[in-house]
């Protein structure tokens, strides 16, 4: 099993990637950290919750990450994702608790006590837990096994600039430092997610699964699509983070290279912009695989096939 953990800022498409994990059983799922991103903290740790009681895991570990970016004020981004950032949705409270322990304690500490390469870090929202746990403990760089990250665009620019993806204009500083720690990484740009839209015929798949969990799922997605449908003039939204587990479950889906990413922390025109070396002009030696393609229909299918299984 995949010793995995999850750090989002939930999200309704942060949620289907959490639910994709839960529900296949390649994972061991050590824990979920919360950061603050596309709602505050106290809003993203709630839905964390609320996504493990709706797939009948109380027993999953939650632990909230950083209120805000290392060195930047916080933007969100509720104006994809409604105000409680779960908005289209209809779950009563959590019952799933919070940990006592901060989130970037237990990434130091669950990184230094599994064996060096074991663990895997899925990201789903600004780099800041990640960021702040290496800047305090450096030596876990060479402990983790894996980065899979979704952040950046190059060929489809930028979602919340022009220039730059919503998780990596959050927190800049952080992305550079994960960029420069030599961690593989593995990265799920705006090139790749915005091939992977939410069709009418897709939701009404989950809606049709019947489980709790697929209804759930399609009016997340109806309710974040609208916004998207409008700004980017296509059929369906784009359903960005889930891209990270099914990579991970079937990688054969995707296509990419291997190119040298650099973030933009200085320009006040492109920050947070993610610099990909796509044809290899520069002599940067590659420090990311960098996926731009995907079967759609395959993954699509395969979320389908696994969230069938949840309550
Ligand atoms: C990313 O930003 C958030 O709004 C989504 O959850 C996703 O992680 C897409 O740019
Ligand atoms: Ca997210």
């Amino acid at each position: 099993m995949q010793k995995l953990i999850i750090d989002t800022d939930p999200g309704q498409d942060d949620a289907v990637a959490i639910l994709l994990a839960l529900a296949s059983p390649e994972f061991d799922l050590l824990g979920i950290t919360t950061v603050a991103g596309n709602v505050p903290l106290d809003l993203t740790t709630i839905n964390a919750r609320k996504i493990c009681d709706l797939a009948g895991r109380p027993d999953c570990l939650v632990f909230a990450g950083q209120d805000r970016p290392l060195v930047r004020p916080l933007v969100t981004a509720e104006h994809v994702h409604g105000r409680t950032g779960l908005d289209g949705t209809d779950m009563p409270p959590p019952q799933t608790p919070v940990q006592d322990m901060p989130a970037v304690d237990f990434l130091i500490s669950s990184i230094r006590e599994h064996p060096a390469g074991a663990v895997t870090i899925a990201t789903l929202g600004p780099l800041t837990n990640l960021g702040l746990a290496l800047q305090q403990a450096p030596d876990i760089a060479s402990r983790i096994g894996q980065v899979v990250m979704m952040g950046g665009g190059f060929f489809e620019g930028g979602n919340i600039t022009v220039a730059a993806e919503f998780n990596i204009y959050v927190d800049p500083e952080a992305a550079d430092i994960i960029f420069r720690s030599e961690i593989p990484i593995v990265m799920m740009p705006l090139d790749v997610t915005h091939k992977v839209l939410t069709h009418q015929k897709r939701i009404d798949r989950f809606a049709g699964l019947g489980n709790e969990t697929g209804r759930q799922v399609a009016k997340m997605l109806s309710f974040s699509e609208r916004f998207d449908e409008k700004k980017y003039g296509t059929d369906g939204g784009p359903l960005h983070d889930p891209c990270t587990i099914a990579w991970l479950l079937a990688p054969k889906l995707f296509s990419g290279r291997h190119c040298n990413v650099v973030i933009e922390t200085r320009s006040e025109l492109t920050l947070g912009m993610t610099v990909i070396d796509w044809w290899r002009v520069s002599d940067r030696a590659p420090n990311a695989h960098v996926i731009r393609d995907i079967d759609d229909d395959g993954f699509f299918d395969l979320l389908a096939r696994r969230l069938v299984g949840l309550p």
